[in-house]
């Protein structure tokens, strides 16, 4: 079904009950709803928003549309926990209301002051012509979750130089001062970053543009993220508009993030190395990081993309975030490892030890549809060996090691229902190490792989059958030994 402007545009005051509950039923009858990731009640969810730990709890919002599976009014959705892992649905946090955000409550950050929790976020705007534009908007939520929306926006106009792609900022404290980074297109539809600072939050000035080596580098950036971190500046970022090169680069748009010195505020100068892509997988899309009160800087992205057709949409909903990640830096690199309290979810535990040689073997009784697996492969002399989960009759899904071409393969080709095939069904990214180890999640519909301590993480969605829950060890050409553990989850 196509949707028209007036379907996606709806206000929710005019939506009944009786609606969303109609919708709510069809969803609940989805085979491949999650069972321990954050996901929509009905409709769509994208970019991850005002991640946060503030009085007690971490408060995580999303873009949400909450009428189908498609590109609407976008709204702010909150969820909260005191753990990471059990995540509590408080409700819609901010609707599109005013002359400044009347198409879209589109994406943004938090940031703890005065015991208050601001929201900074992009109110999308289009006029009788349909042409976009953006002001940068505030919402302020106290201790007790009430969310107060400030009358005028706190960025008005889009600076010159600047096209109206110009949205998702980012906020931090440094010293005494706010900054936030503004994602933005400039007029010769190239990507970039722009910064302002400000002392209280409310009154803005525009800093500039923050000077990267990466001048034409898309058409636009989407939700940018600056932290420091050991003593280095790292900027993350969504990139729109790369073409594909090797295995970099293969889904429709790109996130990933530059490293280098702590950014020179003065002359905006932010000296980096190359960009690096933060996941290796199918879905994944503007994340978000935040520090927490233990020090720990997390991160959570949008496990989808824009502009792709995936098979829940039929049963009225779509996408769901990832877990969070804990980051740290070595050589250079970012490390993203599962943050430590979801070892909560583990129950029932097997263990096995294996050696695999010429052949694939069924772990018996480690069958599962949703598990959180360690497999680590070592003496190796096979040309490849890994594993196959979420296995039936003509179903399976890989991730493996190819020895001889040193790299990690993700391949959903056979995981059960297609979609997106046109961006291909193999992930692969280099990987030069003697042993390999993959730490896995799997939910109902998804994957997410952590191989050798969080070096690399592969991410995809995957809509299996339900009675597809084998477990297989393979090595070819040659053999390896293999330790796994598998806990169930619950
Ligand atoms: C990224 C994005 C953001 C925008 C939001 C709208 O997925 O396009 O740039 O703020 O989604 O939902």
């Amino acid at each position: 079904m196509e949707w028209t402007k007036e379907q996606r545009y709806r206000k929710m005051d005019d939506v009944t009950k009786e609606e969303i509950q109609a919708l709510a039923n069809i969803v609940n009858q989805c085979p491949w709803r999650q069972s321990f990731h954050i996901q929509p009640v009905t409709g769509l969810l994208n970019d991850p928003n005002g991640f946060a730990y503030f009085n007690g709890e971490y408060h995580l919002f999303y873009q949400w549309f909450p009428l189908g599976p498609v590109h609407g009014l976008k709204h702010w959705y909150h969820t909260k926990s005191t753990n990471l892992v059990n995540w509590e649905n408080v409700g819609m946090a901010i609707e599109p209301s005013n002359e400044f955000d009347s198409h879209g409550a589109y994406s943004g950050s938090a940031l703890e002051h005065e015991g208050k929790l601001y929201l900074l976020y992009t109110g999308n705007t289009r006029d009788q012509n349909w042409n976009r534009h953006p002001y940068q908007c505030l919402a302020v939520m106290n201790q007790n979750g009430d969310i107060i929306k400030m009358d005028n926006p706190v960025i008005g106009d889009v600076p010159s130089g600047y096209t109206d792609h110009f949205r998702d900022p980012k906020i931090w404290k440094q010293e005494d001062e706010f900054y936030t980074v503004i994602g933005a297109q400039r007029e010769n539809e190239t990507g970039c970053v722009v910064l302002y600072r400000s002392d209280n939050l409310v009154d803005w000035q525009f800093v500039g543009e923050m000077k990267t080596d990466l001048e034409n580098f898309g058409y636009m950036w989407e939700c940018p993220d600056y932290f420091e971190m050991d003593e280095q500046g790292v900027l993350i970022f969504s990139p729109q508009g790369l073409e594909a090169e090797g295995d970099a680069y293969q889904n429709i748009y790109q996130s990933g993030y530059v490293i280098g010195q702590p950014i020179d505020i003065e002359t905006k100068e932010l000296t980096h190395g190359h960009f690096l892509e933060l996941d290796r997988g199918f879905d994944f899309y503007a994340p978000q990081t935040t520090m927490d009160a233990k020090g720990r800087r997390i991160l959570v992205g949008w496990m989808g993309l824009p502009e792709i057709d995936y098979p829940t949409d039929k049963n009225g909903w779509a996408h769901c975030l990832t877990l969070p990640r804990e980051l740290s830096i070595k050589d250079g690199k970012l490390i993203q490892q599962p943050v430590d309290e979801l070892k909560l979810l583990r129950s029932e535990r097997m263990e096995a030890e294996k050696i695999v040689r010429n052949e694939a073997i069924t772990l018996e009784d480690f069958e599962s549809e949703t598990f959180e697996m360690i497999a680590e492969f070592s003496a190796s002399t096979a040309k490849e060996f890994g594993l196959e989960l979420r296995v039936g009759e003509n179903e399976k899904t890989v991730i493996k090691y190819d020895a001889v071409e040193k790299k990690v393969v993700f391949d959903r080709t056979h995981s059960g229902q297609p979609f997106a095939e046109k961006f291909g069904t193999v992930r692969k990214c280099k990987l030069d190490a003697k042993t390999v180890s993959f730490r896995i999640f799997v939910d109902t519909s998804s994957i997410e792989v952590f191989v050798n301590d969080g070096e690399e993480v592969f991410t995809g969605r995957i809509f299996p059958d339900k009675n597809s829950q084998g477990i297989r060890l393979f090595a070819n050409q040659g053999q390896t030994s293999v330790k796994v553990v598998k806990w169930e989850i619950a």
